[in-house]
């Protein structure tokens, strides 16, 4: 494989691995941000309870209406519409009621659950009573959140307020109207004290599909867009790394270059050499010719200079002989 591809290669893989890391952390973002929703769904709608609870209380009239089913029914049957009319002016009953029956359309669990409950339905089963223990070992502890793969749950204990008329039920059998122990609906009373742990209430959220898949949706196109970005970034990577390649490349062509330039180079020094060399022979030729010519050349001049030496002779005895 060639350098080039083997570069090209790993920056490749590492987009693949970038992006495939962020889908990983987004979809945990996704499913950690999902499981808040469903924590925040289900405290709003136990707040919603606990708002119906205090609501209620600042209503009053629950103890002048048990003092009208005293008078309007001293036997003790109560009518079922005087029972209702207790029953509503007690501030965790409507809160339970309303519990209920937003279940279905808000989609959640709820659930109400005590280890003395007066209502055998709400008997507190093994992981119930783990909570309810948790909530009486710490009167501080506002609530429990637990989280299963596809669903959230959280508690909030329901304890018992003196200020609220709960103990008017709860309280001690002493105080029963009837004087019997038993509460005005006819209930043994448990003789608990104000603030003391009754019950806890359970929301268990698991979101409407809708909601989780909108949020889901505009999550991924946000990933969509995080990773195309990334892809992006990952090609501005490989162009700068063809670029920095052919750089590199280049430089290597060079490097042939300034190769083949010095053995040119060398070639033709050689070749100079052997130029000068000739040169040189040539020279020597030149000279050895040039000397040649020189004795050439004096031989000739000396011939001249004797031939001249017998022309002047020659003229001399030739005036002579015109002049007489
Ligand atoms: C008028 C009497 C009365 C008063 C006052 C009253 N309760 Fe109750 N409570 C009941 C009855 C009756 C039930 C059982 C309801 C049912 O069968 O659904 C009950 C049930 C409950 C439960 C559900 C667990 C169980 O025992 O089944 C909780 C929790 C609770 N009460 C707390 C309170 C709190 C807190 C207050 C004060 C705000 C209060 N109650 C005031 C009569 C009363």
């Amino acid at each position: 494989m060639k350098l080039g591809t083997k570069i090209i290669l790993n920056i490749a893989i590492s987009i693949v691995i970038c992006t495939l890391a962020a889908v990983a952390i987004s979809s945990a973002k996704i499913h950690a941000q999902g499981r808040q929703q469903l924590v925040e769904k289900s405290r709003a709608i136990l707040s919603r309870l606990e708002s119906i609870r205090t609501y209620i209380a600042t209503q009053g009239g629950l103890e002048s209406d048990i003092n009208k089913a005293l008078t309007t029914f001293p036997d003790g049957d109560l009518s079922p519409e005087m029972r209702d009319r207790i029953l509503r002016k007690v501030p965790i009953f409507a809160s339970i009621k309303v519990g209920f029956e937003g279940a279905e359309k808000d989609d959640y669990k709820f659930r109400v659950f005590s280890d003395e409950p007066r209502r055998k339905e709400n008997k507190a089963i093994l992981s119930e009573l783990e909570i309810l223990k948790r909530f009486d070992a710490d009167p501080k502890l506002p609530e429990i959140v637990e989280e299963t793969e596809t669903q959230v749950t959280v508690y909030r204990p329901v304890r018992l307020s003196e200020a609220q008329g709960c103990l008017l039920c709860h309280g001690a059998p002493a105080t029963s109207p009837w004087n019997n122990s038993k509460d005005i609906l006819g209930f043994p009373m448990e003789n608990w004290k104000d603030g003391k742990l009754h019950g806890v209430f359970a929301v268990t959220s698991s979101g409407s599909l809708a909601q989780r898949s909108a949020t889901s949706a505009k999550e991924i196109s946000n990933l969509i867009h995080e990773s195309s970005t990334k892809v992006e970034q990952g090609h501005t990577v490989v162009r700068a790394s063809e670029a920095s390649l052919k750089e590199i490349v280049a430089t290597i062509e060079q490097l042939s270059n300034l190769n083949k330039e010095i053995s040119t180079a060398s070639h033709e020094q050689e070749m100079g050499i052997g130029q000068i060399n000739q040169a040189l022979s040539g020279m020597e030729k030149i000279t050895q010719n040039n000397s040649a010519s020189a004795e050439e050349c004096t031989a000739a001049s000396e011939e001249l200079n004797n031939q001249s030496l017998i022309m002047k002779s020659v003229v001399s005895q030739l005036t002579k002989v015109v002049s007489g």
